[in-house]
């Protein structure tokens, strides 16, 4: 399933400059995820080896997309980790820095029983990896684990992994 989800990527994968600001080159894996053979593949792979997880917590808002197909996959639920302003109250929020600007993640404070939950964060890209540990904190602050963290690619040279190792412990695997 990875040499078949990478040839899916390399194949719809789009590059865009200067997007969301400039400096930064986009990857834009829409086109990827609209693909039957780039979901299934991708899903698969994600999924490979992954086990002894309570849920999915998938990232806003490309992890949305693969986070529910993964948890589906896992046989497991999912929890979408919004950004700032989406949820009802009460929230626990982190507000974080990104490649560019400042973001906030949430989740909801009430109603989800997370204590002891083994968790696998989904999202498309790890890039600095400043979202996959903000989206970590809270979910260590609602009383669960982050056991790994799964993306479809990761952007090197930014240090994501590293910084996951730093805040999420160097034995969380990250799979990309
Ligand atoms: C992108 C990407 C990851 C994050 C990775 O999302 O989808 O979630 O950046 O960057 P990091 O590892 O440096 O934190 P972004 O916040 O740009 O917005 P979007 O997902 O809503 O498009
Ligand atoms: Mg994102």
């Amino acid at each position: 399933a990875v040499s078949r989800a990478r040839a899916a990527i390399a194949e719809h994968a789009r590059l865009v400059d200067d997007f969301p600001a400039p400096g930064i080159a986009f990857k834009d894996l829409t086109p990827v995820l609209a693909d039957p053979e780039g979901l299934s593949t991708i899903v698969t792979a994600l999924t490979h080896g992954c086990s002894s997880i309570d849920l999915v917590a998938g990232i806003d808002a490309r992890g949305f997309l693969l986070g529910g197909a993964v948890a589906r996959e896992l046989e497991v639920g999912v929890l979408a980790v919004r950004k700032g302003g989406k949820l009802p109250p009460p929230v626990l929020a982190v507000d974080y820095s990104l490649e560019y600007g400042q973001a906030t993640l949430e989740i909801p404070a009430n109603g989800l029983n997370l204590s002891g939950s083994r968790v696998l964060l989904v999202d498309d890209v790890l890039a600095t990896g400043g979202t996959a540990v903000a989206a970590a904190e809270l979910l260590h602050r609602a009383g669960a684990q982050v056991v790994g963290v799964a993306v479809i690619m990761e952007l090197a040279g930014l240090g994501g992994r590293d910084t996951i190792a730093r805040g999420l412990g160097p034995d969380v695997p990250v799979h990309a």
